[in-house]
């Protein structure tokens, strides 16, 4: 079955055609990815209007694109798959509008997708994927959860953030020391440059037991000590150094509580922050010492793509699941309440 995806829930128009007959990583036939950060970088954050407005002229263009990377007609698709929520209600709505129309004007079934489950799934896009029953860490700009992943679509909230998402974290973090938006990869990438263990900040709610984070207070910790500071380059790395490894480290934690919590050694990391190279290799490391594995998807198909939601669509297509002929938009979804595949 060849599936064509679409995202538009917040700055990123992503398209791809996943084909089920080839499977593994190289089902994925095509993909194109048009990113709005510059739009928005004047603003310091995502303007929603403008977000759907560019949307709007984009994604024509991009379907056109991909199907010609992937030597394929519109006819040639079986399926259309597309970001139902949540996000942005505006944007959503540009690309369920064109997906559910060119799903009509073809013939072929349409489904929503919920843009959690994309992540989720993204990592078994591989050659070797990993089966469920496995935990999931889902760390993205809106969402830091970990769920217990018994099968496709069969999804248990273990733990959540309670205040700011990890990847907003990120981004404030970095605003208040100065680099340009989105934050968070620039922020990784002064830590580099940084001195481990010259600041070291808390490691939120590691101290009781649960599976709960709290990301908000750590960049108030990190603003008091660059206002207490010389304020010079290097100290600015190496704040972003302890501000990444109080992150990391709280992830980690977490992460080994919730594999014990489900009784399993697998874990999937989804979502923009896993792109984080010192995350992965943490997670890495912790799950290597339990005799498990981590699973990553690469580091482009970590961040909004259009790729995930044609695999993730796919599976459901092929289970025979579809959507009625509705324009779907639903900016806040509960991802327990999914059909099981
Ligand atoms: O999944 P995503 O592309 O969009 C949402 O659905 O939110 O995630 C974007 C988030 C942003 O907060 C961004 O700063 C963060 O992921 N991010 C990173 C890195 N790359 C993206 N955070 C830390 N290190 C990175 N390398
Ligand atoms: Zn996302």
């Amino acid at each position: 079955m060849k599936v064509l995806g679409i995202e538009t829930s917040c700055d990123e128009t992503g398209v791809a055609v996943y084909d089920t007959a080839i499977g593994g990583a190289a089902g994925l036939r095509a993909q194109a990815l048009y990113s709005q950060v510059a739009l928005h970088a004047e603003y310091g954050g995502v303007v929603p209007e403008l977000a759907s407005r560019d949307h709007v002229r984009k994604l024509l263009p991009l379907i056109r694109q991909t199907l010609a990377e992937a030597g394929l007609t519109p006819a040639d698709l079986d399926g259309v798959a597309y970001t139902a929520g949540p996000g942005l209600v505006g944007a959503l709505l540009v690309g369920a509008g064109v997906a559910r129309a060119l799903a009509w004007a073809l013939e072929v079934p349409a489904i929503g997708v919920h843009h959690m489950e994309g992540h989720l799934l993204a990592p078994l896009m591989a050659d070797d994927p990993p089966a469920p029953p496995f935990v999931a860490l889902l760390v993205s700009g809106g969402h830091t959860q970990l769920v217990a992943v018994e099968g496709i679509g069969r999804y248990r909230l273990l733990g959540e953030t309670l205040d700011d998402a990890a990847g907003e974290a990120f981004d404030k973090t970095a605003k208040l020391l100065g680099l340009p938006y989105p934050g968070g990869p620039q922020l990784a990438a002064l830590a580099e440059r940084g001195v481990p263990g010259r600041f070291r900040f808390a490691r939120p709610m590691t101290d009781r037991p649960g599976l709960e984070f709290s990301f908000s207070g750590l960049k108030t910790q990190v603003l008091l000590a660059w206002q207490g500071s010389d304020q010079s380059d290097q100290t600015r790395a190496d704040l972003a150094r302890g501000f990444e490894d109080a992150v990391v480290d709280t992830l980690a934690i977490k992460c080994a509580r919730a594999l014990d919590a489900a009784g399993c050694d697998t874990l999937v990391v989804a979502g923009g922050v896993g792109a984080n190279a010192r995350l992965r290799a943490r997670l890495r490391e912790m799950c290597a010492a339990r005799g498990g594995r981590a699973c990553f998807p690469p580091p482009a198909l970590c961040t909004d793509n259009g790729a995930m939601i044609a695999f993730a669509g796919a599976l459901r297509l092929v289970a025979g699941q579809h959507d009625d002929a509705a324009i779907r938009a639903v900016p806040r979804w509960d991802m327990a309440t999914l059909a099981p595949v």
